[in-house]
């Protein structure tokens, strides 16, 4: 091992290992995105489609991150000018980085809604407002033009400063104490949410699919989602993967990070939708949806007050551990291949995602005549990245792995030396090279028109 390998970060313990990955696929995508994309695509018929992707393309492609990042030892970049030297497979490594330039940057807008509503809760600003003034507090929010950027630097600035402190410090502790508690929260939700008046609609919404309804756009949104929560597509699992002891089981890894990623996602569901049909809100709200219905609950809840506090501060800590799983993409690449210091490469980083993500917030609301698509400039960034750079990443993750890297490579990465079974083995290998690339190919083509479903 070359000096530049010894001393690299590695995580610490098993559960580190777990608690990171997790902590990086458990997020914002979860509790407001998987919603409000739900509600718009038509409930239950998505919420399948996204399940079976998951299975399908996410499970495969994130235990090939894993690889790519444990065997070569680098970024998202590095890592395959390592293991496939002189060969255009390094560009996947610069379309993963643009890609985390524009997930960072609505990201950080909507963390900064989050502490925003940590704030509003602590004031108790949601007992005593109907429905009506609970969702022009979001729209007034958003549209203004100071309050939102300032919380996004904020935001921005927080997830800076833990990625300098180091992979290891900054991220492994916070996760292992914090999720465990998301989990109950989200399921006190639950509990009161389906006790609402008028909450089975939510739950035949949610569960009872009408497949008549799904588009191509909504199996696009579904493919495209079902990276994006388990933050696959553009390296952050190399990166990732890279901090990974040799001795660590991958496979059991990717297995526990992705159930615990769709279950959070599922109590998410299980605790908005009732609540959307309780309080007649549409569930094609759209960005807004997690914001606008929950505080209806809480404000109906015993211990309301609490339970919204804690609820904001959690979700805030999920977007954090997220957060830094992306910057840190982009801090290991300019590390690594500008030989920039980890101090430097973060500054560099967060001023340039921040700048962006500026940007974004004031799409919601000065900025809103200018659109691309029809799309603002938040949603231009989320819709490019999700639907388009993570699948074509993941697409191209794939295929290196399931054609290009070999199964004995495999096999060794995979299993520690040879503990995988050989069924496990050829049932990965089949997915990665045939089955993810051909789905996503399809799921794509279908979206330019080149095939027509
Ligand atoms: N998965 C995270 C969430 O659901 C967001 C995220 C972190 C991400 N790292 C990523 C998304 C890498 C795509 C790619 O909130």
């Amino acid at each position: 091992m070359s000096d530049k390998n010894q001393s690299r970060d590695t995580f610490g313990s098993k559960f580190g290992v777990i608690a990171a990955a997790a902590g990086s696929a458990v997020g914002l995508g979860n509790i407001w995105k998987f919603p409000y994309i739900a509600g718009i695509y038509g409930g239950a018929a998505f919420l399948f489609v996204y399940l079976a992707f998951i299975v399908a393309i996410g499970l495969p492609v994130m235990l090939s991150e894993l690889i790519i990042g444990r065997k070569s030892q680098r970024n998202a970049f590095g890592a395959f000018k390592v293991l496939a030297p002189g060969t255009p497979w390094k560009y996947i490594g610069i379309l993963g980085v643009s890609a985390a330039f524009l997930i960072l940057s609505f990201y950080g807008v909507v963390a900064g809604w989050s502490i925003q509503y940590i704030i509003l809760s602590v004031k108790d600003g949601f007992s005593s407002k109907s429905p009506e003034e609970i969702t022009s507090l979001f729209t007034a929010l958003t549209e203004s033009p100071v309050k939102p950027v300032i919380l996004q630097l904020t935001f921005m600035l927080i997830t800076g400063a833990i990625v300098i402190i180091g992979v290891k410090k900054g991220i492994e502790k916070y996760t292992k104490i914090l999720m465990p508690v998301l989990v109950v929260i989200l399921i006190g939700l639950s509990i009161k949410s389906v006790s609402l008046e008028g909450a089975k609609a939510g739950l035949d919404f949610l569960f009872k699919p009408d497949f008549s309804k799904l588009t191509g756009d909504g199996v696009l949104s579904a493919l495209g989602h079902a990276f994006f929560t388990l933050s696959l597509g553009m390296g952050t699992l190399i990166t990732y993967g890279s901090y990974i002891s040799k001795n660590n089981n991958l496979v059991s890894t990717v297995i526990q990070v992705t159930i615990a990623d769709t279950v959070i996602a599922i109590l998410a569901g299980i605790a908005i939708f009732p609540a959307v049909f309780a309080f007649g809100i549409a569930p094609t709200e759209g960005p807004g949806l997690i914001f606008i219905t929950l505080p209806n609950v809480f404000h109906q809840m015993p211990g309301g007050f609490v339970f919204s506090i804690l609820f904001f501060v959690l979700l805030t800590v999920a977007a954090l551990t997220s957060s830094i799983s992306i910057l840190e993409v982009v801090v290991a690449y300019f590390k690594e291949e500008f030989n920039m210091g980890r101090k430097g490469a973060t500054y560099l980083a967060t001023i340039l995602i921040s700048i962006l993500g500026v940007l974004c917030s004031l799409s919601m609301g000065v900025l809103s005549p200018y659109t691309f698509f029809g799309l603002n400039f938040f949603d231009l960034m989320d819709w490019i990245s999700a639907n388009l750079l993570l699948p074509i990443g993941g697409l191209f993750i794939a295929v290196f792995v399931g054609w290009f890297f070999g199964r004995k490579k495999v096999r060794e990465e995979s299993a520690n030396g040879g503990k995988l079974s050989g069924v496990a083995l050829s049932a990965f290998i089949f997915l990665v090279k045939f089955i993810a690339p051909i789905a996503i190919a399809i799921v794509l083509m279908n979206k330019v028109g080149l095939l027509n479903f």
